[in-house]
């Protein structure tokens, strides 16, 4: 085994033992659940901003509630949070600009709301709108060259992506005989492959990024190993926005044997258009022939409503692999594509009803104010002296600080409303740009309020902030199973009512 490989899992095998070691000692333990009680206990005005104020309802009503009475309430709490998403204050999350279109978009899910895929004799037009959208989604990324190509509508990026895991450790196990999978991805890649090495029982190997936080092709090289099945890119990167270099990976790939996907979850709507308009964007689709699937979000820049992404495969019988059939059940022979069994019909309908009223059209001129934003974002961010751009961003602007704590520039943000995402390993911030920021104003209120914060935690070095201690205990803590535990705690509090 390379050393770099050996080493990347020893470490945390060694750090890991020491804290459960730590952990077994009682005192320690107490010690530490009260230090989690007091960080969830920050964190709960601003997660129960309701608690107290609105009434529970933690027991089904003895009787049904009046409609409108219900209509009331439920808008008042979604006026009451609507302007921090509708008027771009917060990073990624909301990719619809446009109030008409996601107007439409509910207009559509009213006509199809009582349907399921699963029946597809029922709803035949679902099935239709289905293989269109993965039809569409295909030509968009260069299926045209590559004829075969074929994928199914999941529920989001995440789902996509557990998918396309799933689908390589079978074709692995089934072409080659691989009984324990391995799957390489860089650092960066998202943790819905973490996710799905955990629920798959594949090992998942992590390679380190390069000084330009794009996957590194030799370290890939070195981590490949006898029970690899499969490598993975990113189109873009969601820390920093960068696309890795997907057609020297997805070569490797092929010149070993294995299966190669690009996440394009982030970009798969909006890269083909970037680069229309000019902006140099490497391949990262099927046209690069070791590219063997590609998940892309139709609920980011696809611009559909939450709830869908589309896995593509580049042939029927990759594909196979994802498919889930049962022939001796009681209940009857049973297929399924997806990892649901029963699967929302109105947002497959919605989604489908999104990308033909955009079109090509549409796509391009909302890729344009995005890119532009995103300029000017930049732009600003530069001026800014104590501030350092990181990667060569398009729409996701991530930056970081050699003079102060990025993350107190974080909790100064957050208390004018901003909603940034902290990162780590480097320590920096990202905002993602989409066409919610595209209207008049955003940017530079963004800028200037980004100026104001970075002045303030320069004015008043002894200031806390209140996420600042949290992410930065986070980034250097070693024990990671502490971090974890705090995440469960994070939960557990969500579903206090
Ligand atoms: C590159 C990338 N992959 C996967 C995902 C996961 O998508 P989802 O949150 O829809 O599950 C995201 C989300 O931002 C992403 O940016």
């Amino acid at each position: 085994m390379p050393r770099t490989r050996l080493m990347a899992r020893l470490r945390p095998k060694l750090t890991g033992a020491a804290e459960r070691s730590l952990k077994a000692v009682p005192f320690v333990r107490a010690r530490l659940e009260r230090e989690y009680a007091k960080l969830i206990a920050g964190m709960e005005p601003r997660l129960k901003p309701y608690r107290g104020e609105v009434a529970a309802q933690t027991r089904l009503p003895a009787a049904g509630r009046s409609r409108e009475e219900i209509l009331q309430e439920m808008r008042a709490l979604s006026e009451r949070e609507r302007s921090r998403w509708h008027d771009g204050f917060v990073s990624g999350t909301v990719y619809i600009g446009d109030d008409g279109h996601a107007g439409f978009m509910n207009q559509v899910y009213g006509l199809s709301s009582q349907t399921n895929p699963l029946h597809s004799d029922v709803w035949p037009s679902i099935t239709k709108y289905e293989s269109e959208i993965v039809a569409m989604t295909a030509s968009m990324l260069g299926g045209d060259a590559a004829p075969g190509v074929c994928g199914v509508v999941t529920s989001g990026g995440t789902e996509s992506l557990l998918l396309a895991m799933k689908t390589y450790r079978d074709w692995g196990r089934a072409t080659r005989g691989v009984r324990r999978p391995e799957v390489i991805a860089p650092s960066t890649a998202h943790p819905a492959f973490d996710k799905a090495a955990e629920c798959f029982g594949i090992r998942l190997t992590r390679v380190p990024v390069g000084g330009d936080l794009r996957a590194d092709v030799d370290a890939t090289r070195q981590a490949i190993g006898r029970n690899t099945v499969a490598l993975v890119g990113s189109a873009p990167t969601f820390p920093h926005g960068v696309v890795d270099p997907i057609q020297q990976l997805s070569d490797l790939a092929r010149a070993r044997g294995l299966g190669f996907h690009t996440d394009a979850c982030m970009g798969g709507f909006i890269l083909p258009w970037v680069r229309t308009l000019g902006y140099p964007v490497p391949e990262f689709d099927f046209r690069l022939p070791g590219v063997t699937s590609i998940s892309a979000d139709t609920h980011k820049f696809g611009l559909a409503a939450k709830g869908t992404s589309v896995v593509l495969y580049r042939d029927v019988e990759l594909r196979r692999h994802q498919y889930f059939v049962a022939t001796d059940w009681p209940g009857g022979l049973y297929c399924s594509p997806t990892l649901a069994g029963s699967r929302p019909g109105g947002l497959i309908a919605a989604c489908w009803a999104a990308m033909v009223a955009t079109g090509e059209e549409g796509y391009l001129e909302s890729t344009r104010r995005v890119m532009e934003t995103a300029a000017e974002i930049r732009r600003g961010v530069e001026s800014i002296p104590e501030l350092r751009v990181i990667g060569d961003p398009l729409w996701i602007v991530a930056f970081a600080s050699r003079s102060l704590d990025v993350y107190r520039v974080l909790d100064r943000m957050a208390s004018g409303g901003w909603g940034m995402i902290g990162l780590q390993r480097p320590p920096a911030l990202h905002f993602c740009v989409t066409p919610r920021h595209a209207q008049p104003g955003v940017a530079e209120r963004f800028v200037s309020d980004l100026r104001d914060a970075v002045a303030g935690v320069k004015a008043h070095p002894k200031e806390k902030g209140a996420m600042a201690p949290v992410y930065g205990t986070a980034a250097t803590m070693p024990f990671r199973g502490i971090v974890g535990d705090i995440l469960e705690r994070y939960m557990d509090l969500l579903y206090e009512p």
